[in-house]
């Protein structure tokens, strides 16, 4: 069980939990569930960036969209500035939702190609009855200039701009409503590796100046690595590892972390990252194998590791391990 940092957290999640559900064809009466997220604890603590990383398809985009509110957890709990998400009304929901943001991977398909830049910022100020006219004119100019911006943009369409530019619009959008928190799923990952750096600068830039607290996902350690204070590891459906980034770095505890870190090149050649190759296929999600997810690809599986699910717990001050050959 995470230890929750009570007034402090902005966001609590404790034993969550997105089946969906699924049938093999079109024939088939056989229901079977994806387990897209299968009992997860974390907490987010106010002004931080959460940085939670694993593989394509372990829950990563689903855990976000539980938070936002987006979609209703099959089981578990989230509270978000104290109060239970299962607990409000939709308009509740509503409310709740415009201090929350978020920018998508692909910022060609979240934008309409159909709105100019000056109507797709200011539509949400519209939409919230927050300003309009003028006043919403000078507000979303005020918030281009902060994502590098400027007046001569106001009246293009996405397709005219670069993919490191309309993620700027993306970001602009979710700005203009000074929300208290921002999912940031997978912000770089369609952009070529020259544009990432600035948009990574930029959202650090922008979360110092307005206080912003970041879920920030990413399938690369590296991304997740630049901007965290502290990181989630996920490995399907599942968290395996909490710590602070450079604890993270210097003692990764869970063999999956230490394979992931052993991926991640190193600037430095005197660093020696503990050397785990993985073999093996990602388990499907749909029929996870028993005892620790981790054990056909673990190079140090004993019988235990099949046998029984490891817990989740803490082995050092914030260091929290799901690995049956870690003892606190
Ligand atoms: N609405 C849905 N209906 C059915 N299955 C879904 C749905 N959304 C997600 N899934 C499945 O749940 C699992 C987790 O998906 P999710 O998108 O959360 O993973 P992810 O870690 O964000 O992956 P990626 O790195 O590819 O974005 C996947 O197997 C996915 O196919
Ligand atoms: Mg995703």
């Amino acid at each position: 069980m995470v230890k929750a940092g009570a007034n402090r957290d902005l966001v609590a999640v404790q034993g969550l939990k997105k089946y969906f559900e699924t049938k093999k064809g079109i024939f088939s009466r056989r229901v079977r569930w994806i387990r897209a997220v299968d009992g997860v604890d974390f907490h987010i603590q106010r002004g931080e960036v959460f940085g939670l990383v694993g593989e394509s398809g372990c829950g990563k985009t689903t855990v976000g969209k539980l938070i936002l509110g987006l979609i209703r957890p099959t089981a578990g709990k989230i509270y978000f500035d104290g109060r239970d998400l299962a607990k409000m009304s939709d308009e509740e929901l509503r409310r709740l939702r415009r201090r929350m943001g978020v920018v998508y991977q692909h910022p060609q398909s979240s934008l309409n190609p159909r709105m100019t830049v000056s109507e797709i910022v200011g539509r949400p100020l519209e939409i919230h009855g927050i300003a309009k006219g003028e006043e919403k004119e000078k507000i979303v100019l005020d918030v281009l200039k902060e994502v590098g911006l400027g007046p001569e943009h106001l009246e293009r369409f996405p397709h005219e701009f670069s993919g490191g530019q309309q993620q700027r619009i993306a970001i602009a959008r979710v700005l203009v409503l000074k929300p208290d928190f921002v999912v940031l799923d997978e912000p770089t990952s369609a952009l070529d590796v020259s544009v990432q750096a600035h948009i990574l600068n930029l959202l650090s830039d922008l979360r110092e100046k307005f206080s912003f607290t970041y879920l920030l996902i990413s399938h690369d350690l590296n991304v997740v690595e630049h901007m965290s204070d502290r990181i989630a590891v996920m490995y399907v459906g599942k968290i395996v590892e909490i710590a602070p980034q450079s604890e993270l770095r210097d003692n990764p505890l869970h063999p999956y972390t230490q394979s992931l870190l052993a991926a991640v090149p190193v600037p430095d050649p005197k660093y020696k990252p503990k050397g785990i190759v993985l073999r093996g296929e990602i388990p499907s999600v749909i029929d996870p194998p028993p005892g620790c997810r981790f054990h056909p690809r673990c190079p140090y599986a004993k019988p235990v590791c099949r046998e029984r699910e490891p817990e989740f717990s803490e082995v050092e001050d914030g260091h929290y391990v799901a690995c049956h050959l870690v003892r606190a």
